[in-house]
């Protein structure tokens, strides 16, 4: 296989390697996933996340397995295991149904890689003319390098409009339970040198009261042919309070995150995760061990509240995502 390299994913020719996303900011550590079975549950645990980086991830160790000689059932049974990793982001359905129909796996993965590379620049290019000099923008979860081949999809545009010197001020959700924001969108931000500030999710509708945000940029890890889309659990209450306070509030995707197969965001595939990460995080727990808990990782958004949904292609109002602009795309 050819070499590739990106923020969270690299090839050396002989094996793959994923950036253990638990381990930021702390400790820049690399785990061997060139094994599809190893890479399963590095996607489970969340060492590997983001929805294009997950199809990217899987592809790349499917290949890697395929190149080191595995036999077709096996090939296919790795690939159906990986496809079930995670029910949520469509990009590892996608992306394993692109590798399942492959002849030469290793050629698939490499231009899966990097078509999403092209993907990020285009919405980047897209997204960054929607902001204008002095925007507080605020964003949730991580979506950024970490979540993507390239620059990312909410955060390439955030990244690309500070490129291009426009003076903008950046507040990260923390995004409980998992701190996505806390913990990667922050060590991102710093390393790019973009001004802004963290705060907890609880704090995002008295930001925005206070005048201080202008505009909302979120991922995707579904968007359904109407325009309702799922990202990280906490997404869905931010619109609301982007709404009530009239920000302009834009989900920022890849075509490969959009499925047209689900109607609507009811038919979007929630996937719940361990009590223990609501009861604490990490080692520490501040609830009682047997409390029941409820742990959607994603909720769905309706597109009535969306202004504009950011694609690499296009963009399009609620409006238009309404009409069914998707569908004719
Ligand atoms: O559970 P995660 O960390 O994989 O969730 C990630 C998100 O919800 C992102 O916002 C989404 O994948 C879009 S980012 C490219």
């Amino acid at each position: 296989m050819n070499a590739f390299e990106s923020l969270g994913l690299k090839h050396d020719g002989r094996a793959l390697w994923v950036l253990d996303q638990t381990q930021l900011p702390d400790a820049e550590v690399w785990l061997d996933g060139s094994d599809p079975a190893v890479m399963v549950g590095l996607i489970k645990r969340l060492a590997v996340r983001g929805a294009p980086l997950i199809g990217v991830a899987a592809a790349a160790s499917l290949a890697t397995f395929a190149h080191r000689g595995a036999s077709a059932s096996e090939y296919a049974a790795a690939c159906a295991a990986l496809r079930a990793a995670r029910p949520t982001a469509v990009n590892l359905m996608w992306a394993m149904d692109r590798m399942k129909a492959a002849s030469t796996p290793v050629t698939e993965a490499q231009a899966i890689f990097e078509e999403d590379v092209r993907l990020c620049e285009g919405m980047a290019i897209r997204g960054a003319a929607l902001i204008q000099d002095g925007e507080g923008i605020l964003t949730h979860c991580n979506t950024g390098g970490l979540a993507t081949a390239g620059i990312g999809t909410a955060l390439g545009v955030i990244r690309r409009a500070h490129e291009q010197g426009k003076h903008i001020h950046v507040y990260a959700d923390e995004t409980r339970p998992l701190l996505q924001g806390g913990r990667l969108t922050t060590w991102e931000l710093q390393k790019l040198g973009i001004p802004s500030t963290l705060i907890t999710d609880s704090m995002a509708a008295l930001l925005m009261r206070d005048g201080k945000v202008q505009r909302v940029l979120v991922g995707a890890d579904r968007v359904a042919a109407n325009g309702d889309f799922a990202n990280k659990v906490g997404t869905y209450g931010v619109a609301v309070q982007a709404r009530y306070h009239g920000v302009p509030f834009h989900p920022v995707a890849p075509f490969s995150t959009v499925d047209l197969a689900c109607p609507n965001g009811a038919a979007i595939p929630i996937e719940l995760r361990d009590a223990t990460e609501v009861r604490g995080y990490g080692k520490l727990r501040w609830a009682p061990e047997a409390m029941p808990t409820w742990n959607p990782s994603f909720d769905v958004t309706p597109v009535d509240l969306v202004t504009s949904l950011v694609l690499d292609r296009s963009v399009y109002s609620a409006s238009a995502l309404k009409a069914g602009a998707l569908a004719k795309s």
